[in-house]
């Protein structure tokens, strides 16, 4: 006899192409998937890696893929991943970044939401880069996919990022790496970072971005080291 198998507690009926819930079914009927939290961040850590423009954020998540294996999602990468697309969307994308803004935290929490999910059941943690930008950003992100478990700051003087960037300019190839969108770039920055970081006093661990890039390293693994070994357990 066939009988009807119901993803629980939703209680959608499985067909063979849906796997069964809690959360996995992604149905858009399916009550649970919408509510609940779709990545379990105690055994899949979730790092936002935050600091201003050229602090290293990227410099570091590529050191940390190479010894946690954790999925790097970077939202800038995803942004002009969109762009590159040539979509409609695409045009006013490219606009807001080259006046160094931000572009509507709908658009990045989707982009955002929909690469973690592709991954969830096979990554080992989860390393978002540049993201929140803005108080706004956090709370969505935290209430519509799951708590962050922690926050890694690069600091560093405006000084230094504005160096760093320029050095970067000139084989980047970056539309914003040029020294009037880099002012808007830190502006956009400056204005935002105290409220977002102030957040997440419990979660945020703050580096001195000013050290040599091994100095930084060592650092973030003394923070990511106890967490992997946590979620490992
Ligand atoms: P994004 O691409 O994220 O740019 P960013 O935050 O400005 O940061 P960068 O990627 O330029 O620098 P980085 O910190 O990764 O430094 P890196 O390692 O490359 O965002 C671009 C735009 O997209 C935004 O302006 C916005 O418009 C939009 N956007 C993105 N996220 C958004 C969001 N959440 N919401 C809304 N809009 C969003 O290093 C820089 C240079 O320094 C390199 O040359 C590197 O070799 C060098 N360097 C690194 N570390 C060191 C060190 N310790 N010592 C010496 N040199 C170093």
């Amino acid at each position: 006899m066939n009988e009807e198998r119901l993803c629980q507690p939703c209680e959608v009926p499985i067909t063979d192409k849906l796997p069964p819930c809690p959360l996995q079914c992604k149905s858009p009927k399916c009550k649970s998937y919408k509510k609940r939290a779709p990545i379990d961040s105690t055994k899949t850590p979730i790092v936002w890696i935050l600091g201003g423009p050229g602090s290293g954020k990227g410099t570091q998540c590529d050191k940390i893929i190479a010894k946690y294996g954790f999925i790097h999602l970077s939202t800038g990468d995803l942004l002009r991943e969109e762009v590159r697309s040539g979509s409609e969307r695409a045009k006013c994308l490219t606009a807001i970044m080259e006046r160094g803004e931000l572009v509507p935290n709908d658009l990045v929490l989707d982009l955002l939401k929909e690469a973690m999910l592709q991954h969830a059941e096979k990554a080992r943690g989860f390393l978002i880069d540049g993201y929140p930008r803005e108080k706004s950003q956090g709370i969505a992100f935290e209430q519509t996919i799951a708590p962050a478990t922690v926050i890694i700051y690069f600091e560093a003087k405006s000084e230094t990022l504005t160096k760093r960037l320029l050095g970067r300019a000139v084989s980047s190839g970056r539309a914003d790496d040029n020294e009037e969108t880099i002012k808007l770039r830190l502006k956009t920055f400056l204005d935002n970072n105290d409220q977002v970081l102030a957040q997440y006093p419990d979660k945020l661990r703050r580096i001195n971005a000013e050290q040599s890039v091994d100095a930084i390293f060592g650092e973030v693994q003394k923070i990511l080291d106890p967490i992997v070994a946590r979620a490992a357990a």
